[in-house]
């Protein structure tokens, strides 16, 4: 099994991690579950003439609802990479060829938007979910070549004037000028993998560039971010900060924050510029500290309603993943607390009141899409099982690090 950069940072933490407790978390038992819950969907996705449409990615499961509901791989989706993702993830597990063969048949239905004009933002979620992992799982030349042009592709969003990645296009009039959303933050990793891997490098100096100007315009002197910055399109003035799925404009929208922290310990990891180890690290403790006891957020930090507002799962299972690198890049002692809070999350999300369980094909409950849509609230949703069966990958590797295996 490779050995992920991440963790070169594990011999620091030894001392501290041989007096930690035992985990709380069954990882074995865990992705088990997560392979049975792959398996069900699979065959609950298949008609009578037991075909699968490869092109109908599942995306949410109502609270209400026992089956997936469906959209199209189409360039607006932007979720329609999670699943294929998963797939690579439990072949991962696994080693299952069968699984590695869904796999495979769902991640081509995204090959086309290696020859479509960038719609959006979305193609690092989209690509590097599906074509990303398979690419590191398999090392096959035509999904490295599909990832080079879809990189290319989101670079055409770069406006050098502003120095970020236009998120949404099709938004410009809406919010008044050039929008860029925290969420852009990941899809930054494709542009760093592209630079490393025959593309162009500039496609590092656009990822680093917006990465550098989302930490000055997109976060209040709380660390907090705003969901959505706007800037002048032709003279790259910040304008305003406000949110589109969040509660407020002045609030701490819980996925915005988590891909913040998932964003900046990527973005470290790719630059190794200690501003941003020191920077995630802030933008991660104003979470931590704001988090109700069972490590799971409420979908925004002042939701109406707190203690009975929904929470977001998807946020917990995003930042836990995130944690467990970063654990590996700061201070031992800090390690452990990012450790322990990981593991706390990935405990939370193991529970009963979580799981999908018996009722539900996903792996997850109780996560929030667009609370100001009223769509997708309390939902089973697609990327909450995504980060969860990654940072559960992430657990396993780290222990089987530790115990030299
Ligand atoms: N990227 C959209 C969301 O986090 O819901």
């Amino acid at each position: 099994m490779k050995i992920l950069p991440y963790l070169a940072g594990l011999s620091a933490m030894c001392l501290v991690a041989c007096t930690r407790p035992a985990s709380t978390v069954d990882v074995d038992e865990a992705l088990a579950y997560c392979d049975s819950q792959v398996r069900r969907t699979l065959q609950e996705l298949t008609d009578e003439s037991g075909r699968l449409d490869y092109t109908l990615m599942p995306r949410n499961i109502a609270d209400t609802a026992a089956v997936w509901h469906c959209r199209k791989a189409t360039k607006e989706e932007w979720c329609a990479g999670f699943w294929p993702g998963i797939l690579w993830y439990d072949y991962e597990a696994t080693g299952d060829t069968l699984i590695r063969q869904e796999a495979e048949r769902y991640t081509a239905s995204l090959e086309f938007l290696s020859r479509t004009p960038a719609y959006d933002h979305d193609l690092g979620f989209l690509v590097f979910c599906s074509y990303g992992n398979g690419w590191r799982l398999t090392q096959r030349d035509d999904y490295k070549q599909v990832i080079l042009d879809v990189a290319d592709s989101l670079a055409t969003l770069f406006n050098p004037s502003v120095g970020t990645i236009l998120s949404w296009p099709r938004e410009v009039a809406t919010f008044g000028g050039h929008n860029t959303i925290m969420d852009n933050m990941i899809n930054l990793e494709m542009l760093y993998w592209a630079a490393r891997h025959g593309g162009r490098p500039e496609l590092a100096d656009i990822a680093t560039t917006h990465a550098r100007r989302t930490m000055e315009c997109h976060f209040r002197p709380d660390y907090t971010c705003y969901h959505v910055a706007v800037y002048d399109t032709l003279t790259g003035e910040f304008r305003r900060g406000c949110t589109h799925q969040g509660y407020r404009d002045d609030s701490m929208w819980a996925r915005g924050q988590a891909w913040a922290i998932y964003g900046y310990t990527m973005v470290y990891r790719e630059t190794k510029d200690p501003v941003y180890l020191d920077f995630v690290q802030r933008v991660t403790d104003v979470y931590l500290e704001r988090l109700p006891e069972d490590y799971i957020p409420y979908w925004d930090f002042s939701a109406p309603g707190i203690p009975d507002a929904p929470r977001d799962a998807s946020a917990a299972a995003v930042v836990a993943s995130a944690l467990l690198e970063l654990c590996g890049y700061v201070p031992a002692e800090k390690g452990e607390a990012y450790r322990q809070a990981a593991e706390r999350m990935l405990a939370s999300l193991g529970s009963g009141a979580l799981r999908g369980g018996g009722c539900k094909p996903a792996f997850r409950r109780r996560s929030v899409g667009h609370w100001p849509a009223g769509s997708a609230i309390d939902a089973s949703i697609i990327y909450a099982d995504y980060y969860y069966i990654e940072a559960l990958l992430r657990l396993k590797k780290l222990q089987q690090a530790e115990a030299g295996k």
